[in-house]
């Protein structure tokens, strides 16, 4: 039985049922769609819509199907049309008439986009503990790895000194702006729709703020048009989703390249690899290589959504039930390579050595040489071009520039003198770029001091948050 069978006079085609069916997708919003109804039906109770009773009754079937759905003796039926008819034909089923009176004064096109306006308020809360679990693990990688000297690089090339703990520590900046873009897509999702019914409300007096109240939503929607075709809030979920993906994409590209036996700057722990079936010697990133596909997977359930939105008109249309597989196959591989790639990082281990060896062979400190001239008084320019030449030199002979002896030095410039070794010992270039975001021990223990901060914040921002 439908729930809008009376005008029909044929049943519906099977293959009909099957495509116009949501519940597949849908059934796990169960909670979210009985507090909704919880928070509905007391409301239509306490303004007199329905009698108090019949409100009553409503409320104590909605719980028992809740009970009975988590402890698994009733189950969802996969045939219904969506999760919101089955909870309403169980309810009727379980009270009887009564349970007949839910609905007054809503609609199913309020009530889906309420109930995931709800499903989602959770997720992103969990998403950020997850970002804030990777903070963390971050910077104790960090911390531990203040003066791991490694190779920077710009185009793939050898560029100048840094340490382990600032190039990681890039990536903090990155989720610290997912986290503040979670916080901001939880704000503008924070408006209670339903009232809205179908699309123009309705002539009963409901109390929409009673519902918002009661429901933890901190104001309630103003159009009811807007209200039930909006799935901006998720389309904004989608793309922050997507920006982590895109953050997390990167970083596994340099753990996979990192692991490589030609960079060997890590090890990725035995538990966060696999190895070929084949190839007895393999061990392989997957996992970061699977964070790196499935970033894919989630940009497309981004333009999914953008997609199904782009051309309909106002007020609702089916094609938004398209919504929810998207949104929640992005939720959920997020959340999956969130915890996979935190455990990955956390255990995998650092070639100190081999980070400082690439820094020293790669004329790392060749901007240090010209910059010592340059403190000397040659002007930028000028010492760029000797250095220049001084790297070619090396090059040919296949040396350092800290090999070269001062009389080697000389010859390029007549500046030079006993302390360029230690101005540009890779110590000192790090050391000296002492500028804030630099990386310097001085100017990493202020990253860290605040990402430290910014981890206590976020956190207790998202725990506020109902
Ligand atoms: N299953 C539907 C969806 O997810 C619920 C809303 C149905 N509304 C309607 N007018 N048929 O969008």
């Amino acid at each position: 039985m439908k729930l809008w069978g009376g005008r029909f006079e044929k049943g519906i085609n099977e293959n009909v049922n099957d495509f116009n069916s949501s519940i597949r997708i849908d059934k796990r919003m169960y909670k979210e769609d009985i507090k909704g109804s919880i928070a509905h039906s007391r409301m239509l109770g306490k303004e007199n819509i329905i009698p108090e009773e019949d409100s009553q009754k409503i409320i104590s079937g909605l719980n028992k199907i809740l009970k009975e759905i988590e402890e698994g003796t009733l189950v969802i039926d996969d045939n219904a049309e969506d999760i919101h008819s089955f909870i309403e034909k169980t309810l009727t089923s379980y009270i009887g008439e009564e349970g007949k009176k839910l609905h007054t004064g809503r609609s199913r096109n309020d009530q889906v986009t309420l109930d995931t306006k709800l499903y989602l308020k959770k997720e992103l809360k969990i998403v950020a503990s997850l970002l804030l679990n990777l903070q963390e693990v971050i910077y104790d990688k960090a911390k531990r790895n203040i003066d791991t000297i490694m190779p920077g690089y710009t185009h793939m090339q050898k560029a100048q000194p840094i340490t382990f703990a600032h190039h990681i520590l890039a990536y903090t900046q990155m989720f610290q702006r997912d986290l503040s873009r979670l916080e901001d897509c939880y704000k503008r999702l924070d408006e209670m729709p339903l009232g809205s019914g179908a699309l123009a409300t309705t002539s009963y007096p409901l109390n929409r703020n009673m519902v918002a109240k009661e429901l933890g939503f901190s104001s309630i929607t103003y159009n009811s048009i807007d209200a039930v075709s909006d799935r901006d809030y998720a389309i904004e979920a989608l793309s922050v989703l997507s920006m982590i993906m895109m953050h997390l994409s990167r970083f596994s590209e340099e753990i996979i390249l990192w692991a490589t036996n030609e960079f060997n700057f890590i090890e990725l722990s035995d538990e966060y690899s696999t190895g070929s079936s084949i190839m007895p010697q393999k061990k392989n990133p997957d996992v970061a290589e699977l964070v790196r596909g499935k970033t894919g997977r989630v940009y497309g359930d981004l333009i999914t959504l953008l997609t199904v939105m782009k051309g309909l008109p106002l007020a609702y249309n089916k094609d938004m039930q398209e919504d929810k597989e998207a949104l929640f196959d992005a939720l959920d591989t997020v959340k999956l390579s969130l915890k996979t790639f935190t455990g990955m990082l956390d255990t995998m281990t650092i070639n100190k050595e081999k980070m400082k060896k690439g820094a020293a062979l790669g004329y790392t400190n060749a901007t240090d040489v010209a910059d010592y001239l340059v403190k000397k008084g040659l002007p930028f320019r000028n010492a760029h071009e000797i250095v220049g030449e001084i790297v070619l030199y090396c090059i040919k002979k296949k040396l350092a520039i800290d090999d070269l002896s001062l009389e080697e030095l000389k010859n390029f410039s007549s500046l030079f003198d006993i302390d360029i070794y230690k101005a540009i010992s890779l110590t000192t270039c790090v050391e000296e770029r002492k500028v804030i975001g630099g990386p310097s021990s001085f100017s990493v223990e202020l990253q860290l001091e605040i990402l430290e901060n910014s981890i206590i914040k976020y956190k207790e921002i998202f725990e506020k948050l109902k």
